[in-house]
């Protein structure tokens, strides 16, 4: 049976991508990373990919005369490479309401904190891990979720906590954070396309 065709988004760094492409390659994962694509010509996750030869593409609405081409090219993207689900991975733009239809069930999310406290809007990467700090919890979590309209909202797939130290800054909190996420990430991705495929 086919295996899963998935494009991974990204705006950055890519060190999810980078535990994703990694899970593949060693055979913990089984699907095919059919395409990288960023709003970010700039992302060092299109490098990530390049160097492991995985088609890549950039896709930012600025480059477009009006949302219909903007839409038109991001689905066309997708369908050129065949892709079939989409895992975001610190991919910091809205997903327009026309993927979400096409992709329906079919786009996830990490996140590194819980949800609903520490999501939303402005919650994203080092700004969640300041949060908690600032809340004084003795615990965060890196939660995968289903990506809906809404930021952060769709159902939850996994959810890992992750120990807050007394001494923590943003920064090693981050980092301990990071290490579970690589581990969960492509968890979730192979019980996921291992149910793709059974259906
Ligand atoms: C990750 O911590 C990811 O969970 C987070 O951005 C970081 C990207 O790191 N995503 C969000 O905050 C989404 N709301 P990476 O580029 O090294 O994978």
């Amino acid at each position: 049976m086919k295996k899963m065709q998935l494009a991974v988004f990204v705006s950055g760094g890519g060190s999810n991508l980078q535990a994703i492409i990694d899970a593949a390659s060693s055979g913990k994962l089984d699907l095919d990373i059919a395409l990288v694509l960023s709003n970010n010509a700039n992302a060092y996750g299109l490098e990530r990919a390049r160097n492991s030869g995985i088609p890549t593409a950039v896709v930012n609405s600025k480059d477009f005369d009006s949302r219909e081409e903007f839409i038109r090219a991001f689905l066309g993207t997708l369908e050129a490479h065949d892709v079939d689900f989409i895992a975001l991975a610190g991919y910091l733009r809205k997903i327009p309401p026309e993927l979400i239809q096409r992709f329906d069930g079919r786009i996830v999310n990490i996140h590194p904190g819980a949800l609903p406290e520490f999501g939303g809007k402005g919650m994203f990467g080092i700004h969640v891990h300041e949060a908690v700090i600032e809340s004084g919890r003795d615990n965060t979590a890196v939660t995968v979720h289903f990506v809906t309209e809404e930021y952060d909202e769709g159902a939850v797939i996994a959810v890992r906590e992750v120990p807050v130290l007394p001494d923590d800054t943003p920064e090693t909190l981050q980092a301990r954070v990071l290490e579970v996420e690589h581990a969960l990430y492509p968890e979730v991705l192979q019980s996921l396309a291992e149910k793709l495929r059974s259906q």
